[in-house]
């Protein structure tokens, strides 16, 4: 079969190549990707020469570009990681997260329903339900809770959840959407909070937490979340939406002094800065379904995850330095 993934350069999109390309030597993937400050070509560089695999430079949102590329490649799955993600900036300029997540979306499933696609999925967030109480920690999301987004990064997903949604029911196509937990581990950019932490925490420089630190989130592993997309991708109900949690509830306090503790520095480089405007309280998903459906299940503890990527990032230094002095830009060459 023939895949096309979107924004495969990005942090759980560049995991989920190295996964599927590595896994399945008889499917083809194709990553197309718009390498916008968030797409690192670094990130996939050691997949090049690898024959069942190709990249391709190019922009969701470009009707023109997309219907020839389908007509071209011939893809039977389309999987979009593609999108805007980084909520601060969504607050700052949120007219292009409403472009590339929603009307972007609707383009690959225009061309998805043009070129008879086998299958189409969205990488969905569990950000789209909004937030949960800090008092109830018997509340979990499930795939029947009502979207109430906060952020114009969580609503614009929610679009793009609806539109994949009408369009599975009005045009038939065969799609399905996975909703995830916050995710850490490899290649994540150092905007969100993990790499952050730690590039930071290299430089003995004051780490930022939003207000007191206490807003809860539920860490999963990029690993355990690819490999539930690629169960859902091959296995999943056609028109069903699959929660996918990593179970490991954390407050961003203890998050930041779990990493400073295995990095040997000290809590006082913590400076607790004005909150997000909007900040959601807590994420906590049941992801019962995929496990009974699918079989789905996680391999990582927070534990053993958070220390992995730690030192995932203490030994690729020059990855992040790679980022923060800009250099990563120069990474991709047109041929
Ligand atoms: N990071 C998380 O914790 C998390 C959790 C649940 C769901 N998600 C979803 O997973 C997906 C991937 O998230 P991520 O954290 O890897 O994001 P990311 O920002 O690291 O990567 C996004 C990628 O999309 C590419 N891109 C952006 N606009 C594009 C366009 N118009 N055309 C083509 N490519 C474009 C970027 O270049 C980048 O490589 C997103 O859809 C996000 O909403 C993320």
């Amino acid at each position: 079969m023939k895949f096309l993934v979107t924004g495969g350069a990005g942090f759980i999109g560049s995991n989920y190549m190295h996964y599927v390309v590595n896994k399945y030597p008889n499917d083809y993937f194709v990553c197309l990707d718009a390498l916008t400050y968030a797409g690192n070509y670094n990130n996939i560089k050691d997949l090049e020469g690898k024959e069942n695999y190709k990249f391709v430079k190019g922009d969701i949102t470009d009707r023109e570009f997309i219907d020839k590329l389908f007509d071209t490649e011939k893809f039977d799955v389309v999987i979009n990681f593609a999108a805007e993600s980084h909520v601060d900036n969504s607050i700052k300029n949120p007219a292009i997260f409403l472009t590339t997540n929603i009307l972007g979306t609707q383009v690959l499933m225009d061309a998805s329903l043009k070129y008879n696609i086998k299958r189409y999925h969205q990488v969905s967030t569990d950000e789209v339900y909004g937030d949960l109480p800090l008092d109830r920690p018997d509340l979990l999301f499930t795939e029947d809770t009502p979207i109430h987004t906060s952020s114009p990064y969580s609503s614009s997903k929610a679009g793009a959840d609806l539109l994949v949604g009408a369009y599975h029911r009005t045009f038939g196509l065969p799609t399905t959407i996975s909703r995830c937990s916050n995710n850490y581990g490899p290649y994540q950019f150092p905007e969100k909070l993990i790499p952050v932490v730690i590039s930071k925490a290299l430089k003995n420089e004051s780490i930022p937490v939003y207000g007191t630190g206490t807003n809860v989130r539920d860490w999963i592993h990029v690993i355990d979340h690819n490999v539930g997309v690629d169960l859902i991708v091959r296995n999943g109900k056609v028109g069903e939406v699959y929660n996918l949690g990593g179970h490991s509830e954390r407050n961003n306090l203890d998050v930041v002094k779990t990493i400073l503790k295995q990095m040997g520095k000290s809590e006082d480089l913590i400076s607790f800065v004005e909150d997000r405007k909007g900040h959601d309280l807590r994420y906590a998903i049941d992801s019962t379904k995929a496990e009974k459906e699918l079989g789905w299940d996680r391999t990582y503890t927070f534990e053993k995850g958070i220390s992995e990527t730690v030192d995932w990032y203490l030994n690729n230094t020059e990855w992040i330095d790679n980022i923060l002095s800009g250099e990563y830009k120069k990474a991709y060459s047109e041929k």
